[in-house]
């Protein structure tokens, strides 16, 4: 028999990445759905069994984290051996403008799941998606020691969430691990992120759909890795004898600016000639620079990682031109749901 676990979040960039890596791993996989006036599952759509498939490897749920009591009868249900808890108001600058919200989901959230763990009695391992956002103001290299100094609305209810994990960890012997993620992007990363604008519309503005970008602050330092491999340390943590936080980076910073050199470069466009500045896409407080120090989870968990943010940016406008051109010829279906 092999092992059940639930994700919640599973229809965004990790929870899909993470849903097929189980799957491999000849898990169960169940996922937390949030309802949505239209079709929230995109990025699980090729991985999607129909409910009448008998010995069905992946379960889709109705619920949300906002919901205590829909998250003890969802555990209770399916009993877990391990959760990940990637669900969340993600995006910072969003925050700024529903702080509230993002403190319920992304803050108290958390906490609902820790409590309705507690409150369905089931043995689990849970992981939590704690964030390089949560350093905030704290200079970089940044490490499992460095003292948090959020800057955003998002960054505040990550620490809450990081801290109640420990908490739960320290005061019930809950097998309850942070995973501290340095920014990690994909082909399936949302399109309001900034790497993902980017590469949206380089594809765009080659193939003439697209004339202007406008982007905020340009000189924001990142650390950006490959989603894929980061969902990797997210299982690697849960394998571990005892729970422990550990952050997850490539140590290799990058502008904005860099990135978007770098993947108007790669289609010989220049990108000077096409973007420009608007305030709107800056933040009321910024976080200048995350440069991760990973060397615990090299030494304990053997994660490295492969690609860089250079390499990140040609997979991306790659694919981003590969959809594009799918979207073009009308061969991309929707499947319904
Ligand atoms: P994402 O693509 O924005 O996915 C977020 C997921 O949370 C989506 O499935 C979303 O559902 C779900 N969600 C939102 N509100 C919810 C609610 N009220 N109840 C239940 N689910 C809800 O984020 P990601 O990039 O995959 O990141 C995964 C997690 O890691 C997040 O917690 C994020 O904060 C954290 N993190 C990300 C990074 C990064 O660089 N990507 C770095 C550090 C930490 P819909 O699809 O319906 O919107
Ligand atoms: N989104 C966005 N849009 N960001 C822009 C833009 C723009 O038009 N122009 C400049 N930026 C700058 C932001 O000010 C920020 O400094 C940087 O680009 C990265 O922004 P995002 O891609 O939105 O990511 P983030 O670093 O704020 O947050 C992501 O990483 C965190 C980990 O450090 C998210 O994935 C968070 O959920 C995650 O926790």
């Amino acid at each position: 028999m092999g092992k059940t676990a639930l994700i919640t979040g599973v229809t965004g960039q990790d929870g899909s990445y993470l849903a097929e890596l189980l799957i491999a791993k000849e898990y169960t996989v169940h996922g937390l759905v949030r309802r949505s006036s239209s079709f929230n599952t995109e990025r699980i759509d090729h991985i999607y069994q129909d409910p009448q498939q008998p010995g069905r490897t992946m379960i889709l749920h109705h619920a949300d984290l906002s919901d205590g009591v829909a998250l003890v009868n969802l555990l209770r249900e399916v009993r877990p051996d391990e959760v990940y808890n990637l669900g969340a108001q993600s995006h910072v600058r969003v925050s700024f403008d529903s702080p509230m919200y993002t403190g319920d989901v992304t803050g108290l959230g958390t906490l609902r799941l820790l409590e309705a763990i507690r409150a369905s009695g089931i043995d689990t391992r849970i992981y939590q998606a704690s964030s390089s956002e949560m350093f905030g103001a704290a200079p970089p290299p940044q490490n499992e020691r460095t003292p948090f100094h959020p800057r955003s609305p998002y960054g505040c209810a990550k620490v809450y969430s990081y801290w109640s994990t420990v908490n739960y960890r320290e005061a019930y012997g809950m097998f309850a691990v942070n995973g501290i993620l340095f920014n990690h992007e994909s082909p399936r990363r949302g399109e309001t992120f900034v790497t993902r604008k980017i590469t949206r519309a380089v594809a765009r503005i080659r193939a003439g759909l697209q004339e202007r970008l406008y982007l905020g602050n340009l000189d924001a330092v990142r650390d950006w890795g490959y989603a894929p491999e980061y969902v990797e340390a997210m299982w690697r943590m849960l394998q571990r004898d005892e729970p422990d936080d550990y952050v997850v980076a490539t140590g290799v910073p990058a502008t904005v600016r860099d990135f978007l050199h770098a993947a108007f470069a790669s289609c010989g466009l220049d990108w000077a000639r096409h973007v420009l500045f608007d305030p709107k896409y800056e933040r009321p407080s910024e976080v200048d620079a995350l440069v991760g120090d990973a060397s615990k989870a090299r030494d304990l968990l053997g994660w490295q990682p492969a690609v860089r943010w250079r390499e990140l940016a040609g997979l991306m406008v790659e694919a981003d031109i590969a959809a594009l051109e799918e979207e073009l010829s009308g061969a991309r279906v929707r499947i319904d749901r």
